[in-house]
């Protein structure tokens, strides 16, 4: 496989379509979800031709841990497009010497996850009441989670233009008669499923603490996180409190958030917009990066994700200022095409593709990567908030 465009085309051959449609997702228009990946393209380099070094370096830190390579796994809810979902995931990240961020949505355990994969991250959202999201991240940590992200960009938007596909509630025989037809005609998806002797996993077993004797199922999770009030900036600060170890804060879009961020104590940022899931309109990531990474970028680790499909994309992040990047769809397809090995295929496709790029510009590596690597054309920044914090700061 040499691009994550072909993974995409596997998985779509392979999926059920209302499967494939729920990884797509998107918002509304999709102006965001384009803009993610359009933006990209709008940005060039100016190679070298020669004096390039031999062998160019990927590595890095992230929140405390080392990795093989600037990329890690974003949490994404329920990845039952696969038999063994997260787990395989995890496992494919650890192969490639690299984090797995694990979503509370997930369809397979903490334990089960951390198990496989001791550079874990475990994500929460604001659900519950104080004590549900305290024993929450306790459970994590006894799992073995090394760190806390905590996604807040969720408006519970609602609608897309091009139809949300019917998830049922659960996968009990009334359900699997109703997606028998889409399960028929696509036989080797169905056939992994009945070779592992399971079903598609809907239900989240993160939510409650271990052993609960009745996990919810993503849509009842989804009700109870509908009927929480919303955080404040007093509240984050508490729940950022509550662990000891390194914390993320996904969603970040102004500049104004992300000083908000390091005032309540958190070691790293996603600059985010869910991969345009959320509220449509936002910004690209990569056009909201810059500015962010400028105002904050010495005082916490900035990292990006949305749009990532290509190792020259990860080099363009690193270059703005993110210190590594996150992907969502890109090892979904993975996944979805070809579990562990598919993952890690996405893996192998973007670590070339980094170091082509590297070796194009004449890096020897991703540390010595600067904004004005980047040819950016007028008016492709978005500094959303800057003027407000420029503001709050010089009163
Ligand atoms: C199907 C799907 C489910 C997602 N679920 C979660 C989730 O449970 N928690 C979370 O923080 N982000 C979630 N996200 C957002 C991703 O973590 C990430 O921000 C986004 O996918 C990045 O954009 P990309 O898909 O273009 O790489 C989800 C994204 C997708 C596509």
């Amino acid at each position: 496989m040499e691009s994550v465009a072909e993974m995409q085309r596997r998985a779509k051959k392979r999926l059920p379509p209302s499967v494939y449609s729920a990884l797509i997702a998107g918002s509304e228009r999709g102006n965001t979800y384009d803009d993610n990946m359009a933006a990209f393209g709008e940005l060039g380099f100016a190679p070298h031709v020669a004096g390039h070094a031999a062998v160019r370096d990927q590595s890095t830190t992230v929140m405390g841990q080392h990795i093989s390579m600037p990329v890690i796994i974003s949490p994404t809810g329920v990845q039952a497009v696969d038999p063994d979902g997260e787990v395989a995931v995890a496992r494919a990240a650890a192969a490639r010497g690299t984090i797995m961020g694990l979503s509370s949505f997930a369809s397979k355990s903490v334990e089960d996850v951390a198990a496989v994969n001791s550079q874990t991250l475990f994500q929460v959202y604001w659900l519950g009441t104080r004590e549900e999201m305290v024993a929450r991240m306790e459970r994590a940590k006894a799992a073995g989670a090394v760190g806390m992200i905590l996604t807040l960009d969720w408006s519970f938007s609602y609608g897309r233009d091009w139809g949300s596909p019917a998830i049922p509630e659960t996968m009990n025989l009334a359900a699997m008669a109703k997606f028998a037809p889409e399960g028929l005609i696509r036989p080797a998806w169905l056939y992994k499923f009945a070779k592992s002797g399971r079903i598609p996993d809907l239900t989240t077993p993160n939510i409650l603490p271990a052993g609960a004797p009745q996990p919810p199922t993503f849509f009842g999770a989804y009700g109870m996180w509908q009927q929480t009030p919303p955080p404040s900036w007093e509240d984050i600060a508490w729940l950022r409190a509550q662990w000891d170890g390194p914390f993320m804060l996904k969603g970040i879009s102004r500049v104004d958030d992300a000083r908000r961020a390091v005032d309540a104590g958190f070691s790293a940022i996603s600059v985010s917009n869910h991969g345009g899931n959320n509220l449509d309109g936002t910004p690209a990531t990569i056009r909201m990066l810059p500015a962010v990474a400028e105002a904050v970028g010495d005082e916490i680790e900035v990292l990006l994700d949305g749009g990532i499909r290509r190792g020259s994309d990860v080099v363009k992040a690193v270059a703005l200022g993110a210190r590594a990047v996150m992907i969502g769809r890109a090892y979904l397809w993975g996944l979805a095409a070809n579990g562990q090995a598919g993952v890690e295929n996405v893996f192998d496709v973007l670590r070339m593709g980094v170091d082509s790029a590297l070796l194009g510009m004449g890096k020897s590596s991703i540390a010595d990567l600067r904004p004005d690597d980047i040819v950016v054309p007028d008016g492709f920044v978005r500094a959303l908030g800057a003027d407000v914090d420029q503001a709050a700061r010089t009163l």
